[in-house]
């Protein structure tokens, strides 16, 4: 775990030292939880959007797009539920004067058991080796047995004060707390303030004076405005159900807890798309998005036990479905993508508060109805986290030389050509700019001369830009270059004409999205 942990903390220094991902005001020593992406960041960040908008608005013929505002009428937040309900359960410590979200205190308290109960095991297969049985370990090892209670008791007591007839039980929440002697991770005492409910958007006002202004909030989900624009979209594009509306921006959540880097952000970005569907079909449609998601991740080949379904007990009052795509991070299983089958909930409500009716007439059946929706969302700072962490590494060579590479997918990789004069020399510089100007027009290429090849190969590695090129005396000559390949590190020599068919295929969004056919 620990080792774990410092993997983590030099993907993070690494984001930093390479461009990719800066802390927001980074002069003013930064802004808590939110951040700015740097120049290979900025690359990498809109070949996912990329990866994703295409997957959805290109390969499927009923899905279009939109792009809504942030600022959304005020009344939107009131009909989705948001205003009343968008809340987490925090406690403040009186002594650290620092705030916790109480129900990921409990949460963590479970996970110590977990642990507790994965140490012995880990202990006892070391001791056992091949004989070692876990599932009679598990059933007869008394301390894991005890842990196990302890686990299955909380887990218990958590999901009926989660789960209690009026909302979330805030009192007995802090019971929990009480009981379990949970500590102050700062000041290490318990006392503690009862706990609230805190509302995670942000509030700004809309116009100029003091009187006329109105509260307005940051959107706290792009998905309001896809359903707010329902019938305008599927009017003016005469849509047939099902269809679907996908769009990509900026999110706003004033979480309590803000960590592990770019993973739970106050302002973030997300890909949604909501899809519309005749009622009764929800279920079938959820299996089919579920599969059809599953497969956009997989299919960046990080290898499939790095990716698990996380279906939810507990289920919001208006979803009848919902499941998490989890991704191996280094500090675990983590949700990165939501899947969740809303029912007719949001466009009743808006209908509600609109006063406007937003309903389908299905020329099939004679019949008006309000649309089910499924929807799926994923969080663009997420992916690019869990692509980092997966690309990641630090390699011995066989020289006994170590280099660090990010083993980038070609296609979201935010350089994919570099060229290198081997000096600076003898028209070199000349024949390489001239290739660049030759390729730059169909892939991201970027000119280095400084330094030693071998360093600016190292350079290239961290990035994770799939392809090097050096131009040498032979270049002058014959018209052909070393071709070098990030992952293999093996060079070859090809002609200069050939560079482009090469390469283009391999580090093309189109590749990916042809696997997904
Ligand atoms: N419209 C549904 C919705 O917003 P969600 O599970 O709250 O559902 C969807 O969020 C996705 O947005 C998550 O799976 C995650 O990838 C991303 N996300 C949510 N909160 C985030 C945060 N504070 N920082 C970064 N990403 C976040």
């Amino acid at each position: 775990m620990a080792q774990q942990e410092d993997v983590f903390k030099k993907i993070v220094s690494h984001c930093k030292e390479y461009g990719f991902v800066f802390p927001s005001s980074d002069i003013y020593d930064g802004l808590g939880a939110v951040y700015d992406y740097g120049q290979n960041g900025v690359e990498l960040k809109n070949n996912i959007k990329q990866y994703w908008w295409q997957s959805m608005v290109l390969l499927h013929e009923n899905i279009v797009g939109i792009d809504a505002a942030i600022f959304m009428h005020p009344t939107t937040w009131k009909a989705s539920g948001h205003v009343d309900a968008f809340n987490d359960p925090l406690i403040d410590n009186r002594d650290s004067k620092k705030r916790y979200r109480a129900d990921v205190l409990i949460e963590e308290q479970m996970a110590k058991y977990e642990d507790k109960i994965q140490k012995e095991i880990e202990k006892a297969q070391k001791r056992f080796g091949d004989s070692f049985d876990e599932a009679k370990f598990r059933a007869t090892n008394e301390r894991v047995l005890e842990n196990q209670k302890k686990y299955d008791d909380l887990h218990h007591r958590f999901q009926e004060v989660m789960n209690a007839p009026g909302g979330i039980d805030l009192e007995g929440m802090k019971q929990i707390i009480l009981d379990e002697g949970i500590v102050c991770p700062i000041s290490g005492t318990r006392n503690w303030t009862d706990v609230r409910q805190f509302n995670l958007m942000f509030k700004t006002e809309m116009g100029s004076t003091a009187d006329g202004a109105s509260t307005i909030y940051l959107r706290p989900e792009t998905a309001q405005g896809i359903f707010v624009n329902y019938l305008n979209v599927q009017k003016t594009g005469r849509m047939k159900l099902p269809f679907g509306i996908a769009q990509i921006g900026k999110a706003f959540r004033n979480e309590i807890v803000a960590r592990q880097f770019i993973f739970r952000m106050r302002e973030f970005e997300q890909m949604e798309m909501q899809f519309f569907i005749q009622p009764g079909t929800e279920l079938d449609w959820f299996a089919k998005w579920k599969e059809t998601r599953m497969k956009w991740h997989q299919n960046l080949g990080f290898g499939a036990e790095n990716y698990r379904f996380h279906d939810h007990d507990k289920l919001a009052h208006y979803a009848n479905a919902a499941t998490d795509i989890e991704f191996h991070m280094p500090f675990g299983f983590k949700e990165v993508e939501g899947i969740h089958s809303r029912t007719n909930f949001d466009l009743s409500q808006h209908a509600k508060y609109s006063g406007k009716k937003i309903e389908y007439f299905d020329p099939e059946t004679n019949e008006s109805y309000t649309p089910y929706v499924i929807e799926t969302s994923i969080g663009v700072d997420r992916m690019f986290l869990s692509i980092m962490c997966h690309s990641y590494e630090e390699q011995l060579l066989p020289d006994g030389q170590t280099r660090t590479v990010l083993h980038l997918p070609a296609a979201l990789a935010p350089v994919k050509l570099a060229v290198f004069p081997l000096t600076k020399k003898d028209g070199m510089p000349e024949k390489a700019q001239e290739i660049i100007n030759e390729l730059r027009f169909h892939f991201n290429c970027k000119y280095e001369e400084k330094d030693q090849i071998g360093k600016r190969y190292r350079r290239m590695d961290a990035i994770g830009c799939p392809y090097c090129v050096t131009v040498d005396q032979q270049t002058l000559e014959d018209n052909t270059v070393t071709l070098r390949d990030r992952d293999t590190m093996e060079q070859k020599r090809v002609a200069i004409s050939d560079l482009r068919s090469i390469i283009e295929d391999k580090v093309s969004i189109t590749s990916l999205l042809k696997k997904l056919l």
